[in-house]
């Protein structure tokens, strides 16, 4: 073992104080070369199979023994100064990284290590293993926020430690490619943090479907059933996304629509009483004001408006819009937003419903979006990121709460015109301000060179697992400032649970593995438990009920007679080239291609 433990013991000046025998045990080299950052060691190992040979590896600390500290370095290469003998003694050159010093404390105390070279090593200065005691300390984290999230790689009998608040308010970021634990990463943070901060509340935006299954007793789920988002809660940008599902609208309908909601909502304000209906504007009502309204008055108006019509051309404008709030009311797909018989303000209740206010035990929201056409989770994405911001602003500090995105990338793309914008500047305003009202971002990825930079530069605390592309490699190492982004150069070799955790989450870089997690709290463990069998065992696969789980976008039709009742045919909408592609609700969300070139004149949300 790398690890020193046999000597626990303060060591007075950084002097070594223990018999020969044990010292030549730990004096591995001598400092024969340093410059500001970085150091060279010389070293012996006698054959292959030597302990010394085993001991010099990438990736781990060392200490280096001065007058009155020790300097701490990372070993990113080492290699032998000619060739190899397998017999005879073969001199070694590492070299390190200087990550900082530790010190020990005064009458007993444990050591502090500090960041930063006070006093450099000298030639000739003895450089060996690291004690645990040192490295620990490397890692400690002072005061009660600190939570063990799982082991150091160089040390398994030392806990890695992270200071959940700085973690969560400063927003962290997971990135890493596909399979090597991000989901179940994420989970167990979670699972710190809502054990160690009572108030959080966390809403996961939840691509695949799968945290719901590892958040048995503390999750609820939110889909397209159970979610209750009236329409009228959506600002016009979003409601619009809703209408043209997802395609580029048309200006003249959109104004129109922008003239008719306030009155609508001033009219239901005033339950029909004329003077306030005409009030709209001057009581400051827009289109965006979360206030109820009624869709039929919507309706009403534009068919008044449309006989007080002068002009017979603009009546084709009046008629398709009609047609889309038709067609879009009556598609099932839309119920939780235009399903409420009677248009009353529960914002309060919907509001408190997903945001879980009171939490009744179970503060995580899962909002599943596989099975959702991409424009209505677009939509409700942008809905939900803001409706989050401004919940935690108005709160005043009363309430905490993180939007941990899934698939990052995926909503908030590195191509300003690829995504959607209202959900990526929602998103942006909480990565940029949430911290001070208490609103966080979690954010996991498999491709960070896909993600805003932006966004990806306001995570504070980011959790690296193996990466083999090279260009999020270099992402993630420009993340990383201090002496310590040697480190990512394993991004690519990292086993599994591992991860390279930095920034101010943590006392300093460290690789580190994380908990093992119980089979039970595995992101989306139950579907894939469930198949396994399945595939194997009866060799009868149903295909029938597959396809039509595909057609009908993951629902089971025997469970959902909502969807499949006689009652409501969906109707084409209105506008564009006949309309929907029929395939798009075979495809989930997480498979749809992302839109280019939206809303080209840039100009129609100001
Ligand atoms: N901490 C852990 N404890 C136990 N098992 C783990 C842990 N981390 C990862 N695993 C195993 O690795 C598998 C894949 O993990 P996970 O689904 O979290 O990967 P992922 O990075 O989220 O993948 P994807 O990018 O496909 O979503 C899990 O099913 C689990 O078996
Ligand atoms: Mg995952």
């Amino acid at each position: 073992m790398f690890v020193d433990r046999e000597s626990e013991g303060p060591e007075p000046g950084g002097q070594i104080v223990r018999d020969a025998a044990q010292e030549a045990a730990r004096i591995l080299g001598h400092v024969i070369q340093c410059d500001g950052a970085h150091a060279t060691i010389a070293t012996t190992a006698a054959g292959s199979k030597s302990q010394e040979a085993g001991q010099w590896s990438v990736g781990k600390f060392i200490s280096i023994s001065l007058a009155n500290t020790r300097t701490v370095g990372l070993v990113h290469d080492v290699h032998v100064d000619g060739s190899w003998h397998e017999e005879a003694d073969n001199r070694m050159l590492v070299h390190v990284d200087l990550i900082g010093e530790v010190r020990d404390g005064k009458d007993g105390a444990p050591p502090t290590f500090d960041r930063g070279i006070a006093q450099y090593p000298h030639i000739g200065a003895i450089a060996h293993r690291i004690r645990q005691r040192d490295l620990a300390a490397i890692y400690e984290i002072g005061g009660n926020d600190a939570v063990p999230i799982g082991n150091l790689s160089q040390d398994e009998s030392v806990l890695a430690h992270i200071a959940m608040g700085r973690t969560l308010n400063r927003h962290f970021a997971v990135v890493g490619s596909t399979g090597v634990g991000k989901s179940t990463a994420v989970s167990l943070l979670l699972r710190k943090a809502i054990e160690a901060r009572p108030n959080l509340r966390v809403l996961i935006l939840d691509p695949h479907n799968e945290f719901a299954s590892a958040f048995p007793d503390k999750a609820v789920t939110l889909d397209s059933d159970t979610l209750d988002l009236p329409f009228w809660m959506f600002r016009l940008e979003e409601l619009v996304e809703v209408l043209y599902l997802g395609r580029d609208p048309i200006v003249e309908e959109v104004e129109l629509l922008r003239d008719l909601i306030p009155a609508a909502k001033a009219e239901h304000r005033g339950a029909g009483n004329v003077t306030l209906r005409r009030s709209a504007e001057a009581s400051g009502i827009t289109a965006d004001t979360p206030i109820p309204y009624r869709m039929a008055d919507v309706m009403r108006i534009l068919d008044e408006r449309v006989g007080l019509l002068d002009s017979k051309d603009l009546r084709p404008v009046y008629r398709t819009l009609r047609q889309r709030l038709d067609s879009a009311m009556r598609d099932p797909r839309f119920r939780f937003m235009f399903g409420a018989r009677i248009i009353e303000d529960n914002i309060t209740s919907a509001i408190g419903r997903i945001f879980r206010i009171p939490a009744q035990g179970k503060p995580v929201t899962c909002f599943h979006m596989a099975g959702m056409p991409s424009e209505v989770v677009n939509s409700v994405c942008s809905v939900l990121a803001r409706l989050a911001f401004d919940l935690t602003l108005w709160g005043k500090g009363q309430i905490e709460l993180l939007v941990l995105c899934e698939e990052a990338h995926r909503y908030m793309p590195v191509d300003p015109r690829m995504g959607f914008a209202p959900t990526r500047h929602a998103l942006a305003r909480i990565a940029k301000e949430g911290r001070k009202y208490g609103c966080y971002l979690g954010v996991v990825t498999q491709r960070p060179g896909e993600l805003d930079p932006t966004i990806f530069s306001q995570c504070s605390t980011v959790f690296a697992m193996r990466l083999p592309n090279e260009q999020d490699q270099a992402i993630i190492r420009s993340a990383i400032s201090d002496a310590s982004a040697s480190a990512l150069s394993f991004l690519s070799s990292m086993g599994p649970r591992e991860a390279i955790a930095f920034g101010d989450g943590v006392a300093a870089t460290m690789r580190m593995k994380f908990e093992f997690l119980d089979r039970r709290y595995i992101p989306g463990s139950i579907t894939r438990d469930r198949t396994a069998p399945e595939i194997e065992g009866s060799g009868d696969l149903d295909l029938n009920s597959i396809v039509e789980r595909m057609r009908n976008g993951g629902r089971d039709p025997s469970a959902d007679d909502v969807w499949f009742g006689p009652a409501t045919p969906t109707a084409p909408a209105a506008g564009g080239p006949e309309q929907r592609p029929s395939l798009a609700r075979l495809s989930p969300y997480v498979d749809e291609p992302i839109r280019q070139e939206r809303r080209p004149d840039g100009r129609l949300f100001g």
